[in-house]
């Protein structure tokens, strides 16, 4: 984890990937995707001011910079520019005949949350200062501009913005590359996995994969089929929870005709259907007890017998069983057979629940996304730390296919470039972090100790401080408080003062 974000920080992820790539499984598809890199748009400003000489001049410098550029005279006008296509960034004027720029910073907050936010005054007041940083506002310029520090700001802010975008471009490269047979993850465990899928499957004629829903057995069922010498053989998938307890016999070793009433012409079972290759018998812990008596034998004796039929037929075929059940305690409580149990068990593959591998989050996002952003043709570059931070915490009880579905909803409700909080509030249930606000929350009860203030809340009020005495520069707060700008910002962040700062991943993961 650590060696891999030096990596992304140092430049160097090609480097990375190309190692990592080598050392890697490879799948018996030889399926190897190379690296692409998107040309990004160039983000999109928005200025708003009832000065048309301060359009101007911001449109000019921000257009050299790199900013496709919206300007605005008023409030309302800002607004609905907003709502048909989401800035980047919002400069605004506070003092407007029309709107208030605090308010406005207020609505575009809650309408667009990935847009960063510049207030812009000629009246500069350390109050409205303090309340623009406390609302969420990224810098407050004053009037008329210093253009070094204007400039200064401007490229930071692009730069941000397409580190974000390369953050996620690279992530889903990675998880691309180290993708076995379809399944992506980066985090050790997964990549030991892979590496015992590889070695097993040229051998292993009966699998049992275990792992909550969700997990990825399909997808290593399907794994170990391509990485084994059956690839090109049929891969035949029965879902034991679908079929009816009737139908299991005959599903699976077929009938001859007039076995049974109804057996008007004989049928094939599906162990025949996949000679030479693999049956996956998918939530095997839904079958009958009668019919495991049967798999059992053709397990044991390669042979199976159609319903009304005295013969018995060789077949060679890979058995591959899956379960979220714990198949001892089903054992146990008598409902599978223990006899199975231990023949099916041979070789025994469980998938981590992605909880447990909370680093391949990032790059299983990553991918999605770009996945999603191909499909439906939408310019989607990244995601806001705060929609990140939610990701990372979510509980997520239905694995990686609820990753990919809640990725899949939040790009489809996206209208920029940037998935946010916004389009994923809604589908994590309540026992998920809420996502730190931007303002200041209200204190907890009984926080305080009598007399002391707890050190955080000094730290919060002397940062606060330093702040208005710069008149929210950042940089300058940070040369004063003797630290760097990014500890600057992470304190901003821990201390809910909408510290959304540059951030390479090596700082996001490791936090
Ligand atoms: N490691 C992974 N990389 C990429 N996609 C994955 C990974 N794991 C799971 N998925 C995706 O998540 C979804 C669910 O995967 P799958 O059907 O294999 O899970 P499962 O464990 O069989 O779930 P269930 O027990 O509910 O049947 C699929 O869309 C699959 O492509
Ligand atoms: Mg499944």
């Amino acid at each position: 984890m650590v060696a891999a974000d030096l990596c992304i920080l140092d430049g160097t992820l090609d480097a990375f990937i190309a190692a990592f790539a080598t050392l890697r499984p490879h799948c018996g598809s030889g399926s190897h995707t190379t690296p692409v890199m998107r040309t990004q748009p160039r983000p999109l400003l928005l200025v708003v001011d009832d000065e048309q000489p301060v359009l101007r001049v911001v449109e000019r410098l921000a257009a050299k910079v790199g900013f496709d550029v919206v300007t605005c005279g008023s409030g309302s006008e800002a607004m609905r520019a907003l709502l048909r296509k989401p800035a980047d960034l919002a400069m605004l004027d506070l003092r407007m005949p029309d709107v208030n720029g605090l308010d406005l910073l207020r609505q575009i907050r809650s309408t667009v949350p990935s847009c960063e936010v510049i207030l812009m005054t000629a009246h500069a007041a350390v109050d409205s200062a303090v309340e623009a940083i406390k609302r969420g506002a990224r810098e407050y310029l004053t009037k008329p501009f210093d253009f070094d520090r204007l400039r200064e700001v401007l490229v930071e802010i692009r730069e941000e913005l397409e580190r974000r975008a390369q953050v996620v471009e690279l992530e889903s490269q990675v998880a691309r590359q180290l993708e076995f047979c379809g399944m992506m993850g980066r985090s050790p465990v997964m990549q030991e996995l892979f590496s015992l899928i590889q070695r097993l499957a040229p051998h292993a004629k009966v699998v049992l994969i275990s792992g909550e829903t969700g997990t990825g057995k399909e997808l290593a069922a399907r794994a170990f089929h391509q990485a084994g010498p059956r690839r090109t053989r049929p891969f035949v998938t029965i879902n034991c929870s679908t079929v009816v307890d009737t139908l299991f016999e005959t599903e699976l070793f077929g009938h001859v005709r007039g076995a049974f009433t109804g057996a008007v012409e004989s049928k094939q079972g599906l162990f025949e259907a996949a000679q030479g290759g693999t049956l996956f018998l998918d939530e095997i812990g839904e079958l009958p007890l009668s019919v495991q008596a049967k798999l059992l034998r053709a397990l044991e004796y390669g042979e199976v017998q159609r319903i009304g039929s005295l013969q018995l037929k060789k077949v060679d075929v890979a058995v591959i069983a899956a379960t979220n059940r714990d198949v001892r305690a089903e054992v146990a409580a008598g409902r599978f057979r223990d006899d199975l149990f231990y023949r099916l068990n041979v070789v025994d593959v469980t998938l981590p629940p992605l909880r447990d591998r909370r680093e391949d989050i990032p790059y299983l996002t990553a991918a999605f996304m770009r996945d999603c952003a191909g499909r439906m043709r939408k310019p989607l570059n990244g995601l806001t730390h705060a929609a990140e931070r939610l990701l990372l915490n979510a509980r997520w009880d239905g694995n990686v296919r609820e990753l990919k579905n809640v990725i899949e909803r939040a790009c489809m409700l996206v209208e920029g470039t940037t998935v946010s909080e916004r389009e994923l509030a809604g589908v994590f249930g309540p026992d998920l972090p809420a996502t730190p606000a931007r303002g200041r929350s209200a204190e907890p009860a009984g926080r305080a100790t009598e007399g002391a203030a707890p050190l955080d809340e000094i730290e919060r009020e002397h940062i606060l401080e330093v702040l208005r005495q710069v008149k929210g520069n950042r940089m300058k707060a940070a040369k004063v408080l003797g630290i760097s700008r990014r500890a600057l910002y992470r304190r901003l962040e821990r201390h809910q003062l909408g510290g959304e700062a540059p951030r390479p991943s090596s700082v996001r993961k490791s936090s």
